[in-house]
């Protein structure tokens, strides 16, 4: 089921469920609802079950997280907008047609995701393995101002992403965020299934 909680995107709280939802950005505090996360028993997970989960209730703009094999898999639902920055960015992007990076072949384009608008993506940076931030808000003066189109920041070293988890140039993590392994059936999104 779900309540709600204020979230003050610039500074995001450490959320301790293991699948909670962050605002859009340029919002000073937002609702936060819990969504339940159909996981499978500590036993399959620890085994590599799939995980499934219900997608339909997130906004536009608004990310989820997931756990997977003991990793949180961040769950974007990107509005047009956000689409057609993946497109502005890429001469500021280390290997913007994630040729070196991992990802299923199905997720092999710009987007990297099996439908445009959902992005699921590995919620680890590929430095050193810190959490990165959602960071939407484009424009950010902390972020590059005009070479900030939204995405990813990782707090420990300064690695950037954008919002198909494509590293940046110039920064210390070296790949784009993995994707894994998943499918959507309607709003029923399965990660570790192709
Ligand atoms: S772990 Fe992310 S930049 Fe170093």
């Amino acid at each position: 089921m779900s309540h709600a909680e204020g979230v003050n995107v610039q500074r995001r709280r450490v959320l301790i469920a293991s699948t909670a939802v962050i605002g859009a950005a340029g919002v000073a505090a937002v609702a936060t609802p819990f969504v339940r996360s159909w996981t499978p028993s500590a036993k399959a997970e620890a085994a590599g079950a799939a995980v499934t989960q219900d997608i339909g209730s997130i906004e536009a703009g608004q990310m989820i997280v997931v756990k997977y094999r003991g990793k949180p898999i961040f769950v974007v639902k990107r509005t047009e907008e956000m689409l057609t920055t993946l497109d502005s960015v890429k001469s500021l992007l280390s290997d913007p047609d994630s040729d070196a990076s991992l990802q299923p072949e199905y997720c092999k384009n710009p987007e990297r995701s099996i439908s445009p608008e959902i992005l699921v993506v590995e919620g680890v940076c590929t430095h050193l393995g810190c959490a990165p931030n959602y960071r939407p808000d484009v424009g950010a003066a902390d972020l590059g101002g005009n070479d900030w189109y939204g995405g990813f920041f990782c707090p420990c070293h300064g690695s950037k992403y954008d919002l198909s988890g494509r590293v940046y140039s110039g920064v210390p993590a070296p790949l784009n965020l993995p994707i894994p392994d998943y499918n959507m059936d309607g709003t029923i999104l399965t990660i570790g299934e192709a």
